[in-house]
């Protein structure tokens, strides 16, 4: 299903972004981003995609000591986007924790193509741009020799609501 953006939606996009950047784990660089998007046909337990509204799955940078480590706003997002049972992102919006747009890192925009392809909208200091004019002439799943597999049908999507009980250990929090 074909599915447009309108403005309102971009806000709410930018607004959950900058709102996850104040999560972010940003010791070593103080950049914290936050990255907010629309996803989109959601697959049933039979794989087949849903017609459900669009919905939203954020991330934000989560650093380490071991600097190359350092996971981007953008893979927090797409593991949400597993997570809650997978599908195809719309939208994407990347901010910094004032709210200014930042370019997806060159790694990143491959990650996204992976779940959006090349007609994912990113909003960009420039305005909305097509992820194909970010990332042109792109490797994608289709060129890998053999056909890509049908993504796994989601067991069981979003968290499970039953109560879980936690009790510390004995000699937990002793030094
Ligand atoms: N960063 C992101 O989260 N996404 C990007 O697309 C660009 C860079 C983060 C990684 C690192 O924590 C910080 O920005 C500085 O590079």
């Amino acid at each position: 299903m074909g599915w447009s953006v309108d403005d309102r939606s971009w806000e709410r996009l930018r607004n959950a972004a900058v709102r996850v950047a104040q999560s972010a784990y940003a010791p070593y660089s103080g950049l914290r981003v936050g990255a907010a998007a629309l996803v989109v046909d959601r697959p049933d337990a039979e794989g087949r995609t849903t017609g459900d509204e669009p919905w939203m799955v954020v991330g934000c940078n989560v650093e380490n000591a071991s600097y190359g480590l350092a996971l981007c706003a953008e893979c927090g997002l797409v593991s949400s986007l597993h997570a809650q049972g997978g599908g195809r992102l719309l939208a994407f919006a990347c901010v910094d924790a004032d709210g200014r747009p930042l370019a997806p890192c060159g790694r990143c925009r491959q990650l996204l193509y992976e779940h959006g392809g090349p007609d994912l909208l990113v909003a960009t200091a420039d305005g909305v741009r097509r992820l194909a004019e970010l990332l042109p002439g792109a490797f994608g799943p289709l060129d890998l020799p053999d056909p890509p597999r049908p993504p796994e049908p989601a067991a069981a999507a979003g968290t499970d609501p039953s109560p879980v009980a936690a009790t510390p250990s004995p000699g937990a929090g002793a030094t």
